[in-house]
């Protein structure tokens, strides 16, 4: 690892007069990474959802005459024909597809005993959809010799989730994605962020008489969906391959990688702490 200098930073991707896609954009962090590339001047951004109606909705609200265009498509990320399909569209219709910010996820509250459709379900929807994605985008981003993708990942990649095997296990395997991805592409023009919150103030932290809910609560600050998406486009545009809107998640990662011993001792206090569930 000799010789490493600045210049071997990514160089970073500036959003404005950009085609984007957005998956998962109908609520949360997509909706709120959607307004962020528009408010920084994206020419397209594609809002594409599962919940099709959500996704028609924050597109109108972020319609302005003249200003980017917002389109928003039905799509099950887990469906690669589907997804790969969307990618050749865009690319056939608007010329390019720049950034691919694979955002859409699920969490599922399961242990070990998941049934097997729900570990595959989590598998597809948190890493595969990022895979397929990229396979479709890549070609037209290396011919053009820049494109980025902004994998949203989260803190549970980098460390670990209570209550949540399926989704530990499989944000882990994303981060490792996008590591690879940025190793692999980034001298070709390619730039890659994880993002990598904390808990977020949206619907997925909604259900709170599942543990990894009470789990990701009890482990610190709570952001808007907003701050992160502004956290997660500022490392884009500076070319961080790690986007942490709570920087606290940088010094837990040393800790736990510095003594996994005490770091596991101490995570399993915090979870014999948790306030139970009044029913
Ligand atoms: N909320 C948090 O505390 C938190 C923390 C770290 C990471 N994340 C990650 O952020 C991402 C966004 O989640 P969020 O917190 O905004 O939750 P959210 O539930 O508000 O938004 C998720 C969106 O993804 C859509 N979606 C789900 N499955 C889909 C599929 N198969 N195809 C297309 N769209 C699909 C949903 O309809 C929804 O609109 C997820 O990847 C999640 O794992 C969330």
């Amino acid at each position: 690892m000799q010789g490493a200098s600045p210049a071997d930073a990514g160089a970073g991707f500036a959003v404005a007069g950009r085609v984007a896609l957005v998956t998962g954009a109908g609520s949360g962090i997509g909706a709120a990474l959607a307004a962020a590339l528009v408010d920084r001047g994206a020419a397209v951004v594609i809002l594409a959802d599962l919940d099709a109606v959500a996704a028609a909705s924050i597109a109108e609200a972020l319609h302005r005459p003249g200003a980017t265009e917002v389109i928003a498509v039905a799509l099950d990320v887990a469906d690669a024909t589907a997804l790969r399909a969307l990618v050749a569209r865009i690319e056939s219709e608007h010329g390019r597809l720049d950034l691919v910010c694979s955002n859409a996820g699920i969490g599922t509250g399961a242990g070990v005993d998941a049934p097997v459709p729900l570990w595959q379900r989590a598998w597809d929807v948190n890493l595969m959809a990022h895979v397929h994605a990229a396979d479709a985008a890549l070609p037209g981003m290396l011919d053009r010799g820049e494109g980025a993708f902004l994998h949203t990942c989260s803190a549970a990649g980098l460390l670990t989730i209570a209550g949540d095997a399926p989704y530990a296990v499989t944000k882990h395997a994303a981060v490792a994605f996008a590591e690879w991805l940025a190793l692999t592409y980034g001298a070709r023009g390619i730039t890659v962020t994880a993002l990598c919150p904390l808990g977020v103030e949206t619907s997925m932290l909604a259900t709170e008489d599942l543990l990894a809910t009470r789990f990701v609560r009890g482990t610190g600050r709570v952001l808007a969906p907003d701050a992160v998406a502004l956290a997660a486009l500022d490392a884009l545009e500076s070319g961080e391959m790690l986007a942490l809107p709570h920087p606290e998640v940088a010094a837990m990662e040393l800790a736990r990688a510095s003594d996994r011993r005490t770091w596991l001792a101490r995570l399993r206090a915090a979870v014999a702490a948790l306030p139970t569930v009044s029913s």
